[in-house]
């Protein structure tokens, strides 16, 4: 039996750092985020009983580092004593760099090994299976807007707002191709157990969230800009500060910051948003995106842009038996 679904990766706007129970894969905050339209990971999941083992494909080369984290995946799902499995994956943005490459391979493994061995999850429970595999991946089965809540010990997503209702647009320059230096798995756990602004961080969160939500209820750009990139700065000074420091930035992603920051001073209605690695995601409102690409693709350093709008759910794409 096989499957094939597609999930896009989504960019958090209130972000997620930090984690209450590791073993479980429990986030320490809640978290807002936006899931991209033309970003995607496509995972097909084939279950051949006879196999005595999984296997990995990732844009069509064998991937033996990241099997162990897509069998994990693949047990929580189907269960221990499931049939072994062929998967592969193909993605078309750079992996493992800060774009949630992780956050759309987790959900579309999740949804196509759920369809392969058919297996009726409803979508609270999708989300909490791709979270256990990687934090961020539970908000990519929600499109448009969407907040992941902890909830007493477990997680729920929820949909804030749809992606027609407002249209946001998101422009990414990539300021380096190459794999990350530090997981945010293993850079999250440092800041925990080493950033002296760690648990400041943790409890001012709700207010954060508190604002953000209502910035969307209202489509209040203004509000979103101001409290998402005071929580992106946030969450890297309590990194910054973290010993060993976790300093994912480079020069280019700081001009990139400057040439926002540029665009905000004439008026555009933009905002920066930096994950765990050195891309700068400029997010805009609809009619902004052509003048925002151009600023950053002129800006000194920077390697690529793509430019994507707001997309849909993880869904399955192929199902079939045999
Ligand atoms: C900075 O979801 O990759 O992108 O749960 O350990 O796999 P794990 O972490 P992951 O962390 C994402 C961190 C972030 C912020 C965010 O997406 O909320």
């Amino acid at each position: 039996m096989r499957a094939t679904a597609i999930a896009q990766p989504n960019i958090a706007l209130i972000k997620y750092w930090g984690k209450r129970d590791l073993e479980r894969n429990l986030p320490a905050v809640g978290s807002i985020s936006i899931t991209l339209r033309d970003l995607y990971t496509k995972v097909a999941v084939d279950l051949v009983p006879q196999s005595r083992s999984d296997t990995l494909l990732v844009n069509g080369a064998e991937a033996p580092s990241m099997l162990a984290r897509i069998s994990a995946c693949l047990d929580r799902v189907l269960g221990e004593q499931r049939p072994r499995a062929a998967v592969s994956s193909t993605c078309n943005f750079p992996i493992a760099a800060g774009l949630a490459s992780s956050a759309s391979a987790f959900a579309a493994t999740t949804v196509a090994a759920a369809a392969a061995a058919r297996r009726a999850y409803t979508t609270a429970e999708l989300a909490r299976l791709a979270g256990a595999a990687s934090g961020s991946a539970a908000r990519s089965l929600i499109g448009g807007f969407a907040e992941l809540a902890n909830l007493g010990d477990t997680i729920e997503v929820r949909p804030l707002r749809d992606l027609e209702s407002w249209p946001l647009e998101v422009v990414v320059a990539i300021t380096e191709s190459g794999p990350k230096s530090t997981s945010s798995t293993t850079a999250m756990e440092i800041s925990r157990q080493s950033s002296p602004f760690y648990d400041s961080w943790v409890n001012q969160q709700a207010h954060d969230l508190g604002i953000a939500r209502t910035a969307i209820a209202q489509r209040d750009f203004a509000q979103l800009a101001n409290i998402a990139e005071h929580n992106c700065l946030k969450m890297h000074s309590v990194m910054w500060a973290s010993r060993p420091p976790t300093v994912y930035w480079n020069a280019t992603t700081m001009r990139c910051l400057q040439t926002i920051r540029r665009l905000q001073g004439e008026g555009c209605n933009v905002f920066f948003t930096i994950d765990a690695g050195p891309q700068v995601k400029a997010v805009c409102l609809p009619g902004e995106a052509d003048r925002v690409r151009q600023a950053l693709a002129e800006t000194s350093g920077v390697e690529a842009i793509m430019t994507s709008g707001l997309g849909p759910a993880a869904r399955v794409v192929v199902q079939l038996d045999g």
